[in-house]
């Protein structure tokens, strides 16, 4: 006869006493520690209230929120990017869940019934759609290397620093699939940067990458390091939406030996970013720093900034209207838009959102007759097609994406990019999180988000019967009452009704460029007895 087998319950018996003494540690820990009063009173089953904080933001996007709630981005708008990036079906079904009839401040785009535009017939047709900009940058003040920039929709700064490496080299990637820049954000020109996109380069407030052993400003290391990259154009940062007028300190321990590189600073020890340039003080000041470095370099020179106090902007356009020096490009960035870590004050309640910035600021250019001959680029959640497509109909010549292209590389809005501890390897420099991100995978998904931008702003300037976004005017947009009534853009914003147009000049270039030389259309030849 066989002997029966008793379970071996030896674990169990160790098991058991060993994690009843974890606890009974725990328990006493918490009691006699003073830093937590809910630990104090509720020993152990308190912690569980500090894991729920840490996983709320998961919990709620996965279980409790909306489609609509959250910020920065709603879960639509999350889908849409993913679905996008993917090239999966980005469409929502049953209709809108927007309450579009009882919402003041919404923006309605009004189609056009017969338009010059004949759209295309399938609703994918586009996708590879060429979009470029309907005004040639640097162009207006004769610089050498003046260019049309390839795309109207392109990649925000965000530093080698605040993105992982991978990240960076995915974003460079994607940008040279997709045919636009990568802005290289004022952390230096990394070699992450260097996998085939073209660059927009950053001098931020601490000149990284183009600063001497001093931390001064460098004219020949720029030039040295333009000259090695596929650079097209400078972007001065005077402020970005999230943090404006507020320095930045990367600890030494994030200092790593490539980041050292990449920004010519020391490795190891405390980085800091001043608040204020040290190679001017003014508006006159400005304007010849812009003008030395497009004379030196050839290429068009811009700035970047928030928007606050309005008399910087007054000043500026009177100096270039009154001595002829100027700014190819200006970068609106909204107080909505992203960083990678700032202070709750500033990310909250300085400068101005986007569309009142913006428009305050367009609106002195365009009283100063300088409108025509500035590229205007916007920044703040304009990576969606709806903001984007208001962006374009108050001005924007381009449009800058950030936490957008993030989302597409598969940020999942943890909100952790001040903690290191992203998640998904897109904000760290933690070695093992951005290994979880292959590059040349995500690539190809911010390069598909890219295209369906581009498509869909397309798509939605042929229902308003105009070839192109930048040719949308302020009359095609209505912003909503709530109740009844529906106010055109140009009311809303005091433009005056050509304004946030290209010059007829370029209208009529882009137009050519955009119109097919085989005509399109979804409907069959006109029959012989059509009357139009
Ligand atoms: C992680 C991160 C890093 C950023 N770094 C920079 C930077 O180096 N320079 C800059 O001008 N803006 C920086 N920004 C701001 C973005 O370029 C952009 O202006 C802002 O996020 C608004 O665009 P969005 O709403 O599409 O993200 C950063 C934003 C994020 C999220
Ligand atoms: S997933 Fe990473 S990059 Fe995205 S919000 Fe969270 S921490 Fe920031």
């Amino acid at each position: 006869m066989r002997a029966e087998k008793v379970p071996d319950m030896t674990w169990a018996r160790r098991a058991v006493p060993a994690a009843a003494a974890a606890v009974a540690a725990l328990a006493a820990r918490d009691l006699i520690q003073r830093d937590h009063a809910l630990l104090r009173n509720f020993p152990v089953l308190g912690r569980a209230r500090y894991l729920l904080e840490a996983i709320g933001p998961e919990l709620r996007q996965y279980i409790v929120a909306g489609n609509n709630e959250e910020r920065p981005f709603t879960r639509d708008q999350r889908r849409w990017v993913y679905a996008s990036a993917k090239q999966q079906n980005n469409y929502f079904g049953f209709g809108t869940d927007n309450d579009i009839e009882y919402t003041p401040g919404y923006p309605i785009i009004k189609h056009r019934t017969f338009g010059r535009a004949v759209p295309p017939s399938t609703p994918t047709a586009g996708h590879d759609v060429r979009l470029p900009c309907a005004k040639v940058l640097g162009a207006a003040r004769g610089r050498a290397h003046a260019f049309r920039p390839e795309s109207v929709v392109n990649i925000s700064g965000m530093s080698f620093g605040s993105l992982s490496g991978n990240a960076i080299a995915a974003l460079n990637k994607g940008a040279a699939l997709a045919g636009c820049f990568q802005n290289t954000g004022e952390g230096g020109l990394s070699p992450y940067h260097r996998n085939g996109g073209d660059l927009v380069f950053q001098l931020g407030t601490a000149y990284f990458g183009c600063r001497d052993e001093q931390g001064r400003f460098s004219l020949d290391r720029l030039k040295d390091l333009v000259a090695g990259a596929p650079v097209k154009a400078l972007e001065i940062k005077l402020s970005q939406g999230a943090k404006p007028s507020l320095g930045g300190l990367l600890p030494g321990a994030k200092v790593s030996a490539e980041i050292a590189a990449t920004r010519g600073i020391p490795a190891g020890q405390d980085c800091v970013s001043p608040s204020r340039h040290a190679e001017f003080s003014d508006c006159d000041s400005l304007l010849d720093w812009v003008e030395l470095l497009a004379a030196e370099t050839g290429l068009p020179v811009g700035i970047k900034s928030a928007v606050g106090d309005l008399g910087f902007w007054q000043e500026l356009a009177t100096l270039m209207r009154d001595t002829g020096r100027g700014v190819d490009f200006v970068t609106i960035d909204g107080g909505e838009g992203g960083t990678g870590a700032a202070p709750l004050i500033f990310t909250d309640s300085v400068s101005l959102p986007f569309q009142q910035g913006f428009t305050r600021v367009y609106k002195i250019f365009a009283e100063h007759d300088l409108h025509e001959q500035v590229v205007f680029v916007g920044g703040g959640k304009l990576g969606l097609p709806d903001n984007a497509i208001v962006a374009f109909a108050l001005g924007c010549d381009m449009v800058n994406v950030g936490r957008e292209a993030m989302l597409s590389i598969g940020c999942i809005q943890a909100q952790k990019c001040h903690t290191d501890a992203c998640p998904t390897g897109v904000a760290t420099q933690n070695a093992w999180l951005a290994r979880g991100l292959d590059p040349s995978l995500k690539s190809v998904r911010a390069a598909n988000y890219l295209r369906t931008l581009r498509r869909d702003l397309t798509k939605v300037a042929e229902a308003c019967g105009v070839e192109h976004p930048g040719l949308i005017d302020t009359d095609a947009v209505g912003i909503l009452d709530g109740r009844t009534g529906s106010t055109p853009l140009h009311e809303v914003y005091g433009y005056q009704r050509h304004w946030g147009l290209p010059s007829a000049a370029d209208q009529a270039e882009i137009v050519r460029l955009m119109t097919p030389e085989a005509p399109q259309g979804g409907s069959a030849p006109p029959s012989p007895t059509a009357v139009g």
